[in-house]
């Protein structure tokens, strides 16, 4: 690999992407460098892994949609595609035992076609829309629990119960089961310890207690199976590439399951968490869409592409290839940067960096930039994000921020965990 060149104009910042404090806090002005000096730029491998030798970092728009697209040499599996044995879609290498092959957000095509085949109808525009009743009614619940206290954490009391029950809805998952949900993605995103090391035992403990719930999941659908998605991914069949078709094994089908919690739970509650934030250090956007319903479709695309709940994705390169400059070569891992690349002036102009309600929906990668593995809940994400939004205007319609957030020390959610706000309920 060659080292591309770079145009020092302002000081580079002390970008450090495995300080997990810091990240959430600065990653923003480090993109902004990165973008304007250093495109593609080299950084270090996690602390909890010395023999992996780091990673390069993407951050344009351009870039993004190219390493999405291009799975052959971009690999979501591992340097040697179907069968690796390390890599994954983490900054950290990750293995067959966490998924490397078999989860369908580690896996290439033609495997991750058939894999995504099994659940692609309940996600469509339209089975989606037939949750919008019930979703409305839970986020309406969320809010009659807080309106008459005046204040709340607004993560944990309402951001959060919206996707649970979206996604415990889909599966099956019984709602008293629900709420252990949270507790496991909470620890996954934002784990307890002090050092990389604790941090990352952390991580994993709650990794495998939400997997061993899959399977106890598993077990009560294959008993009485019922009209839902986790019954539907036991019971279906996936048919591979030279139409061999298999029933999900167990590990299969536990992987899959912990995909849709983690995936379905994290990622809206934190866009909506940062949005809250976003209107309260700019009240007159808020102002704005309360005065015109009309831009609400516009605001959540603008959420979306603002708060970038998604950090990062990461691809190994599978052979040679060349982006912007820099001879990548097989094994060399690559992460890209959401947050970066929707900040992108090339494609969002001057403004990139504004938030603003009425922005024209533009090509924001929030879900992906095309290609195979594009976020399969976006529609959902879309759906819970607007009726949050309308039951705000409509019900706590003064609602800010009212002390510091916690922020997930996380480089893969940019998110508070916490977010104290205050609000007076209109009845
Ligand atoms: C604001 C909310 C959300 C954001 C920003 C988001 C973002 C993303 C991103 C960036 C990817 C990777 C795309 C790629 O590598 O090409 C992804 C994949 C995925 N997302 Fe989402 N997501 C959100 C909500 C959801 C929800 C509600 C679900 C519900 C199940 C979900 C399920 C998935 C799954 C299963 C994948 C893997 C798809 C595959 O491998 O084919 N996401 N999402």
């Amino acid at each position: 690999m060659t080292a591309p060149k770079v145009v020092e104009a302002e000081p580079r910042p002390d970008i450090d992407f495995h300080d997990l404090a810091r990240f959430p806090v600065e990653c923003r002005e480090w993109f902004r460098w990165l973008r304007a000096h250093e495109p593609m730029s080299f950084h270090p491998g996690p602390p909890v892994q010395p023999e992996n030798t780091g990673f390069w970092s993407v951050v344009l728009h351009e870039d993004l949609a190219r390493v999405h697209r291009d799975w052959e040499h971009f690999s979501s599996e591992g340097a040697d595609g179907p069968g690796s044995e390390t890599g994954g879609d983490a900054i950290r290498d990750l293995n067959r035992a966490e998924g490397v092959g078999s989860m369908m957000i580690l896996t290439d095509p033609p495997r991750q076609t058939a894999y995504r085949k099994l659940v692609n109808r309940g996600f469509t525009p339209r089975s989606i829309a037939t949750l919008e009743p019930r979703l409305r009614d839970v986020v309406r619940a969320a809010i009659d629990a807080v309106a008459d206290r005046g204040s709340c954490d607004f993560v944990q009391d309402l951001a959060a119960a919206v996707p649970l029950q979206a996604i415990g809805e889909l599966l099956g998952v019984p709602v008293e089961e629900r709420p252990a949900l949270i507790e496991w993605t909470n620890q996954i995103v934002s784990p307890a310890g002090d050092t990389p090391h604790e941090i990352h035992a952390s991580l994993i403990d709650a990794k495998q207690r939400l997997i061993a719930y899959c399977a106890t999941l598993a077990a009560t659908k294959r008993a009485s199976p019922a009209a839902d998605l986790a019954s539907r991914l036991l019971l279906g069949e996936v048919t591979m590439s030279d139409g061999a078709t298999h029933r999900l094994s167990d590990t299969e089908f536990e992987l899959f399951c912990f995909l849709l919690i983690f995936g379905g739970n994290e990622t809206t509650r934190s866009a909506i968490s940062a949005g809250v934030i976003a209107f309260t250090e700019h009240p007159e956007q808020w102002d704005r869409l309360r005065a015109d319903r009309a831009l609400v479709p516009t605001a959540v695309e603008e959420i979306l592409r603002y708060t970038s709940p998604v950090a990062s994705m990461r691809r190994t390169v599978t052979g040679p290839v060349r982006l912007r400059g820099v001879d990548l070569d097989h094994g060399d891992r690559v992460v890209m940067w959401y947050p970066a690349a929707n900040r992108d002036e090339r494609v969002f102009g001057p403004t990139a960096e504004a938030f603003d309600v009425g922005r024209r929906p533009g090509d924001h990668q929030a879900f992906g930039a095309g290609g195979p593995h594009f976020c399969l809940g976006a529609w959902l994400a879309r759906l819970e994000l607007r009726l949050i939004l309308e039951e705000l205007l409509d019900r706590l319609p003064d609602l800010h921020v009212a002390g510091d957030p916690v922020w997930a020390r996380s480089n893969l959610i940019l998110g508070p965990i916490h977010l104290p706000v205050e609000f007076t309920a209109r009845t």
